[in-house]
């Protein structure tokens, strides 16, 4: 175990060699580099080959080492004892409080046990009575288990009394106690706890740190002259908000936007421009209706056979990049693209489009690659290749079609390919509907195969539900056509500022206060009920429930914000005096209700890197009604401004109107992650 790191390394460093004497031959065979009669050319080749035995060897070791454990992950470092945190003056906002309580813990179960292999080190919260402290570590019982199957006589109450004699002291806790079958209550030091709070008062809500990647993240993704629908509304909503989590944290984000715009349904789209439009290349044809004039050419296509075949023809002039048939083509995608960006805009969404047809060189040459490796089958006249070639499960990706074509498999395994080696990325996120994950399955598979995928590196596909109406059945209009997305958001600032003005805003708000309003809540709740279900469910889209300002939704949590915002302004205290107070005093617990919403926003760092991990997006939801529920509850306990009979402020506790501030401004991180803009007034 201990030489594991030189395997590797070892491993990397053949690999590179061989990859350099690879490239250095590749050249040699396109007569880019000459060494005819060169005796060198020999001696490249014997060690190129040598290379790659060694490299073989490397592997394998590696395999042998790994194999036991179920990770599919070749690394396995050896385990470090984890470095606990001591002096509270280096602990900033950004804690995860949870990792050092796991950290702690660690430590304590593997001197208890030194013998256990990878003792389970479980703590949760511990839920709502204060009985059982503010978290619990859980470990006592698993621990007890593994002895006993060791067969040590024991019981998870000895154990747990075992870890607790061993937990090292630690100013995140205060004490902790053995409680019931063996569970281990610990309570969190509440200076500690107002020293992270304090920080986030003096210098803003702050991402935990990670380790910096470059970061592709595939969403949106309409097809040109189709229809956007609104499984690519979900993706782009979807897709924004996995960019912010990860630009917060960071990370180098690339947002592309893949959009279909390369395929055989240019040829009769262009095929009927000519017709339509000869003179497209002069003046900008007024197809502002791309979808019918799709229709109408879909319905020539079908119908006219002599439409079909010139339609045909133009595939061919286009793919060999004639230039008038790329005008025409460009002119289609310019004309698309504008639709998309309206809709971009309305949802402050930024994306770089990056289309199927940038891959089409890339396309030859993954293909030859695939080719020249002895990965393509032939298979009725097509190219298709299998991730295992042992076990024919499940189908393979078709890479070339019977006439030469290439298809949208060829396309993602040179978009995966362009990511990992021209943008060196370290992870490869794909937003589309739950439809399609096995082709990123077998994606996958094939690019492993084919060494484009290294080790660890994976591609994660984040698919999501379906879209249904209030009836169950697919979103639809009445009339059964698909729904325009612009209508769609029209639609939902009309329910918006219907719900306005019967709250009789529109007297209390200016013109300019009313319209942001409107728009926040409108585009804020289609974002809030897309991100707060479980995303690989199907959803019922409903202005009603996602206007109601009563449940978990957008109105409610952009309501009960204002409100908090509002309690300082109503104080009279502004920024700066709370500023002073901050400096001089800083915040200090005292009622139990503060306690309770204390703890809530401590979790912030823990949910922002579950989420960036595992790329849910309901669980921040989820966290920011909680926010709200536990601010509920203390609003109603503690008072921040005390007022007597005529009304005048006679009393401000500060520290109140602090825990406020912060809470405010934990939800205001978590809002602009999903994506919704805030207002100070509505
Ligand atoms: N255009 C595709 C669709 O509408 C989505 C593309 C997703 N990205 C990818 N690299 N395959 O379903």
């Amino acid at each position: 175990m201990s030489d594991h790191k030189t395997i590797e390394e070892r491993t990397m460093q053949a690999e590179r060699e061989a990859q350099a004497i690879e490239e250095e031959l590749d050249k040699i065979s396109r007569g880019d580099l000459s060494y005819v009669g060169d005796p060198r050319l020999e001696k490249l080749s014997t060690e190129n080959e040598k290379l790659k035995h060694r490299l073989v060897i490397l592997e394998n070791a590696i395999k042998a080492e790994c194999s036991g454990s179920k990770t599919t992950a070749v690394k396995k470092e050896p385990k470090k004892r984890p470095n606990l945190i001591t002096d509270v003056n280096s602990v900033e906002g950004n804690i995860c409080l949870v990792d050092e309580l796991k950290n702690i813990f660690e430590v304590a179960i593997t001197s208890a046990y030194p013998d256990l292999e990878d003792p389970p080190v479980v703590i949760t919260l511990s839920g709502n009575n204060p009985k059982f402290g503010d978290y619990q570590c859980n470990s006592a019982m698993a621990i007890s288990q593994l002895l006993k199957a060791k067969n040590v006589k024991t019981n998870p109450r000895e154990v747990a009394n075992n870890i607790l004699n061993k937990t090292p002291t630690s100013p995140f806790i205060e004490r902790i106690e053995v409680a019931g079958a063996g569970f281990l209550n610990i309570y969190i030091n509440k200076m500690m706890a107002e020293h992270i709070l304090n920080c986030i008062l003096r210098f803003g809500v702050k991402p935990p740190p990670v380790k910096r990647e470059k970061i592709v993240v595939d969403f949106s993704s309409p097809n040109i002259a189709k229809e956007m629908h609104v499984g690519h509304l979900r993706s782009t909503i979807i897709g924004e908000s996995i960019c912010r989590i990860l630009e917060f944290l960071g990370h180098d984000v690339l947002r592309i936007n893949h959009l279909g715009d390369w395929g055989t349904q240019f040829g009769m789209l262009i095929a009927h421009l000519q017709d339509k439009f000869p003179d497209y290349k002069t003046h900008s044809p007024p197809i502002s209706d791309l979808q019918a004039f799709y229709k109408e050419s879909k319905k020539r296509f079908d119908e006219d056979e002599e439409f079909k075949k010139r339609a045909y023809a133009c595939v061919v002039q286009l793919q060999s990049h004639q230039p008038d048939y790329i005008s025409a083509w460009k002119l289609i995608c310019d004309v698309s693209r504008q639709e998309f960006q309206k809709i971009y805009d309305r949802l402050d969404v930024s994306i770089i489009d990056r289309g199927e047809s940038f891959y089409q060189d890339r396309m030859d040459v993954v293909v030859k690659q695939l080719k020249d490796a002895g990965y393509l089958e032939e298979d009725e006249g097509r190219l298709i290749m299998w991730g295992n070639p042992d076990k024919h499960e499940g189908i393979p990706l078709t890479v070339v079609k019977s006439d030469g074509g290439y298809t949208y498999d060829t396309s993602d395994m040179a978009t995966i390919k362009q990511r990992v080696e021209e943008e060196k990325g370290d992870r490869f996120i794909y937003v589309t509907d739950a439809g399609q994950a096995t082709h990123f399955v077998i994606i996958e598979a094939c690019a492993r195969r084919a060494g484009i995928l290294k080790n660890n590196q994976k591609i994660e596909h984040v698919g999501f539900g379906v879209v249904l109406g209030e009836d169950k059945k697919k979103f639809k209009t009445r009339s059964g056509d698909t729904i325009k997305l612009i209508e769609l958001l029209d639609e939902g600032l009309k329910r918006s500022m219907d719900k306005l003005v019967e709250k009789g805003r529109d007297k209390v708000l200016s013109p300019e206060e009313l319209k942001q309003a409107q728009e926040a809540i409108a585009y804020g709740c289609i974002k809030y009920a897309d991100l707060s279900h479980n995303r690989i469910n199907d959803y019922i889209f409903s202005f009603d429930k996602m206007l109601d300002d009563k449940g978990n939704t957008a109105v409610y949590l952009l309501y009960a914000l204002t409100r908090i915002r509002s309690i300082a302004r109503t104080a009279q205290i502004s920024q700066e005096q709370l500023k002073a107070e901050i400096e001089k005093s800083g915040f200090k617990f005292g009622h139990e209700a503060e306690w309770k919403l204390g703890k809530v926003l401590l979790r912030f760092p823990e949910i922002i890197l579950k989420v960036s991990s595992d790329l849910y997006l309901h669980s921040l939801c989820e966290y920011l009604y909680e926010i709200s529920s536990a601010f509920t509850e203390f609003y109603d306990k503690c008072y921040c401004v005390e007022k007597d009979k005529e009304g005048k402020i006679v009393k401000i506790i500060y520290e109140r109107l602090m825990l406020c501030e912060i809470t405010a401004r934990v939800m205001e991180k978590c809002l602009d992650i999903l994506g919704i803009k805030t207002v100070s007034k509505m």
